[in-house]
Parts: structure tokens; sequence; C-alpha cells
């Protein structure tokens, strides 16, 4: 079925909260729908929208928002890896707990991200070491130029950091993800290296456990109390205690201790990317933090196997000053400044956009460094 409207407002649909309106807005719940609509006779311009935690509307929306309410979750193959279709109106979060109750490895470290499965395929969403594309095999589309179904098989997709083959300019807009198969896994396969998730893990799969079994002792040690380890609980035996759904919950935790709630204050996540810079850029930048702050300083970075490096946005956004800092209904987030917030729910698009220019301003004359929006503006 369906469902169109007109003049709706855009307010609880993108997680922002900017309050706009769409002139008109047509939600579908079915693959089959697709075909029903004359794309040809849209208003001008046509955008596709998730759970609109990634856009930035800086305007009433003049043309045609379409939104997916395709939503199944199925096992189609059970061998090495279970594959599993998965509609793209379902909340990717959803999918998450559904596979962390089933026991399905594969999406646990992207858990609590905002958002839908369709965008999260064009986005090519990722957190704590994992990336969606990892775990994709197929993307199915609805091709609204020659008006068929179309399938991208995952190198097809041209996957790279929070980008694919459906945002390159010439083809944006033309395909419809309609459903996504994943391939997950009941092997476990915890992916434990990014930053302190592996301390934060096994000191909750200690806390959480409700049989802490004495891997290879059975000794009780004077110390080992509530919450403690054995000494003789070894860290493998703790990984084998590891489940989906434990790792899913410390991510969780990580997640609402540092971003902010989007039912709460509204946002879009990470604001900007991280940029990746040559190695000389990187001793530049090194040297002077040494220079301010003593020898013994390390300017938090990740060294990628082609040379380069890359520096979190976060880091460089703070030492230009702007953690915390209001700008009118706007704000940079205190505990995660990569992330520019609707302070006091009512900010205007314009304030959000000053903020992210004396930003990038900022770390551009400090950094020599140009910062590139995550966040789609519309
Ligand atoms: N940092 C600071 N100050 C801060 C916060 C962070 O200096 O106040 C530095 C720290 O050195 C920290 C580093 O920044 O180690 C990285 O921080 P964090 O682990 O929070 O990750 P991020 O690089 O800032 C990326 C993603 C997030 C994702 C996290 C965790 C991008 C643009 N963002 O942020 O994704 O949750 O890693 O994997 O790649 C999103 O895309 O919306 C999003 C939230």
């Amino acid at each position: 079925m369906i469902n169109t409207t007109y003049y709706q407002d855009l307010t609880k649909m993108n997680t922002f909260g900017m309050k706009v309106k769409a002139r008109c807005f047509m939600e579908y719940d079915s693959v089959a729908d697709l075909v029903d609509i004359e794309f040809e006779e849209l208003a001008r311009p046509v955008l596709h929208i998730g759970g609109g935690s990634n856009l930035l509307f800086t305007d009433d929306f003049k043309g045609t928002v379409l939104h997916s309410k395709i939503n199944f979750i199925e096992i189609l193959e059970e061998g090495s890896d279970v594959l599993v279709s998965v509609g793209s109106g379902v909340v990717f979060d959803d999918f998450c707990a559904w596979a962390a109750k089933e026991g399905l490895w594969g999406v646990e470290n992207l858990s609590y991200i905002p958002g839908e499965v369709g965008a999260s395929a064009v986005q090519n969403i990722g957190a704590y070491g994992v990336e969606v594309k990892d775990v994709i095999r197929t993307v199915y589309c609805y091709d609204t130029v020659e008006e068929e179904f179309v399938k991208f098989d995952v190198e097809e997709c041209e996957y790279g950091y929070r980008d694919s083959v459906f945002k390159a300019p010439e083809v944006k807009g033309r395909y419809i993800v309609t459903h996504v198969v994943f391939a997950l896994s009941r092997t476990p396969q915890p992916r434990l290296d990014y930053g302190h998730l592996r301390d934060a893990v096994m000191a909750s799969s200690v806390s959480l456990s409700s049989d802490p079994r004495p891997a290879t002792s059975s000794l009780t040690h004077p110390l080992a109390g509530g919450g403690m380890s054995l000494p003789s609980d070894t860290e493998e035996a703790m990984m084998s205690r590891l489940t989906p759904a434990l790792i899913r919950k410390v991510i969780i935790k990580i997640r609402k201790e540092k971003l902010p709630e989007p039912s709460v204050m509204g946002s879009a996540g990470s604001f900007f990317k991280n940029p990746v810079i040559t190695a000389e850029h990187f001793a530049r930048i090194e040297a002077a933090a040494k220079a301010e702050y003593g020898p013994d300083y390390k300017v938090p970075h990740y060294d990628l196997p082609d040379g380069m490096v890359k520096v979190p946005a976060a880091w460089m956004i703070e030492q230009c000053g702007w953690k915390g800092r209001r700008s009118g209904g706007a704000a940079v987030y205190d505990k995660q400044p990569l992330v520019i917030v609707n302070y006091t729910g009512d900010a205007y698009p314009e304030e959000i956009v000053g903020l992210e220019r004396r930003i990038i301003a900022s770390v551009k004359a400090k950094f020599d460094i140009d910062l590139h929006p995550e966040v789609e503006h519309i």
C-alpha cells in the first residue's frame, strides 16, 4: 500500500529535529508498490529517506520524500554462514536485537546506530571496528530509470568509508534499496580490537556472567567476590562465554555514555568524517602537540595500510576549543565533539550550518585540514 500526504511535517522524521515540511510524502510497505509509482510524474527533486538520521534539512523540501516500510526479517539459508534477508524499512537496531536474540554473530558491534536497513547499505554505516559491508552479501534494489528490480553483490557496491556506488553523483537516487541479504554466523567471532572495547567486554563478561565457572581451577581465590575475576579464569575462558547479546549490551552502554539519545536531544550522530592525511602532515601535527603538551603526549590516530593516517576529527574539534560550546540553539556535544546537537530542540538549520562553518574554519586554521561533513545537507 502506498500512503501519500501533502505538506507533511518532517520534524519526527529527521533525528536532528529540524522543523521542516515536505511538499509530497509517500510511504510504501511492499516491494511491489514501487512498480506502481510513476517516478517520472513525481514532484522533483525526489529524496528517499530512511530513519532520517544522517540528514540536515536546511529548508522545507519542495519535491517528494519517499520512505520504505518494507518490514521483514527472514532466514534464507543455514550453512556455515546464516543468510538473512531484511527489508529496507526495518530499523537497523531492531535487526541487531533480533540477531543477538538468535545468537547470530556479525552485527553486534553495530548495535544502537540510528537509521534503517536500506540506508545502512547506502551509507556503509560503521562502529567499533566493523562496517556493515563486512556482513552484507547482496543489496536488492528497484531501478527507477529502467523500472526493474536489480541486485548488487557486495563487490559491486564499491564500499568505502561511509561511501558506496549508490552515493555516486551519476546514479544518486536512481536505485531504491528494497532489501538486503546479510551473512551472519553461529560460530563465535567477536571483534574487540577497537579502542578499549576488549577491556569493557571482559569486565562485563565477569560481572554479568550468571555462571562464573572457574575455568581451569576449582580453588577459590581469597579475593574472588562479586564481579571479580579468578586468576585462573583465563581470557580464553572468558572469550568462550561471550555472546552477541553480551557484546551488544556493552556497545549500547558505551554509545549511551558518549552519544546523545535522539529522542532527548536532536543530532545526526557524527557530523564530520574522520580525515585521512599523509604521514608527514601527521608528523607536523604531532610535533606541534608535543611542543604544547610535552614530549610524552600522543595524538590519537589510526595508521592505515596505505601509509596514510586517520586522525579523529573529535580530537581536532576539541583542540580548537569547541567541545560543549553553544551557538544559538545549536551546540557541540560535550561528551563527543564530533556531534553537533539541536541543543534547545528548536535550533534553526542556519544555526547548525553556521556552527559547522566555524568549526571547519578553525580546524583548517590550526591543522591545515579540511573537515568534510558526514551528514548530508538537503
Ligand atoms: N576524542 C577526543 N575527544 C573527545 C572524544 C573523542 O579527542 O571528546 C578522540 C579520542 O582520542 C578517541 C577518538 O577521538 O579515541 C575516537 O573517538 P570515538 O571512538 O568516539 O570515535 P570517532 O572516530 O569519534 C567514529 C564514528 C562513530 C562511531 C565511533 C565508534 C565516524 C565519522 N564516526 O567516531 O560513528 O560510533 O567511531 O566506532 O567515523 C556516526 O557515524 O554517526 C557515528 C557515531
